[in-house]
């Protein structure tokens, strides 16, 4: 199982990148994501309803203490920052070493308090650039999945019937 952790929502400012990260976790094959910083239900519900209709069984939920979190995580700690390690080696280590682990990938928004880099097992680069966090989250899932991106989602309303020129989806079940 794969959890998100994001930390450091700030309502408003950071709405849409905090709703990508969750869909981009979603679509990625993580089972869950928890936001850290300020509450915030609306942009919760918007993963949620897009859940209901495009299907999969993924979590979405509020933490205030993020260092509980990493702390009592029983698993692999990831925190992606543009100072650690290549993510194909850790991704590639998690894969070999430890297959059927829980992994928890914290990502930031604001500046990260220093106490993450500690309480993780690994630190973790996509590049050694600053970018974005929805970048570094996609292509860190996409090499712990070993390339794959997720297909199917159960329970799902509505699917996309993948075409050359046009916008097409079908009710699923017709
Ligand atoms: C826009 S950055 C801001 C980081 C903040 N300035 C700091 O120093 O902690 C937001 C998040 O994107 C992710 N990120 C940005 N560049 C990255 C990189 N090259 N590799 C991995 N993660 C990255 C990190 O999770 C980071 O916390």
């Amino acid at each position: 199982m794969v959890t998100v952790l994001r930390l450091g929502h700030r309502r408003g400012r950071d709405d849409r990148i905090s709703t990508h990260v969750g869909l981009t976790a979603r679509q990625l094959g993580a089972d869950k994501i928890i936001f850290s910083g300020e509450s915030d239900s609306n942009m919760m519900e918007s993963i949620e309803d897009l859940t209901a209709r495009w299907g999969g069984f993924f979590e979405v939920e509020y933490r205030e203490d993020f260092r509980r979190i990493i702390k009592d995580f029983e698993g692999v700690t990831v925190h992606l920052t543009m100072y650690g390690l290549p993510f194909k080696e850790v991704a590639s280590e998690i894969n070999g070493e430890k297959p059927d682990k829980d992994v928890l990938v914290v990502v930031g928004s604001q500046k990260v308090p220093r106490e993450v880099y500690s309480l993780v097992d690994y630190n973790v680069g996509v590049g050694n650039q600053p970018h974005s966090e929805v970048t570094a989250l996609g292509l860190f899932l996409y090499e712990l999945n070993n390339g794959k991106i997720p297909e199917e989602f159960e329970g799902a309303q509505v699917k996309v019937v993948p075409s050359e020129e046009d916008k097409l989806t079908e009710k699923v079940g017709e």
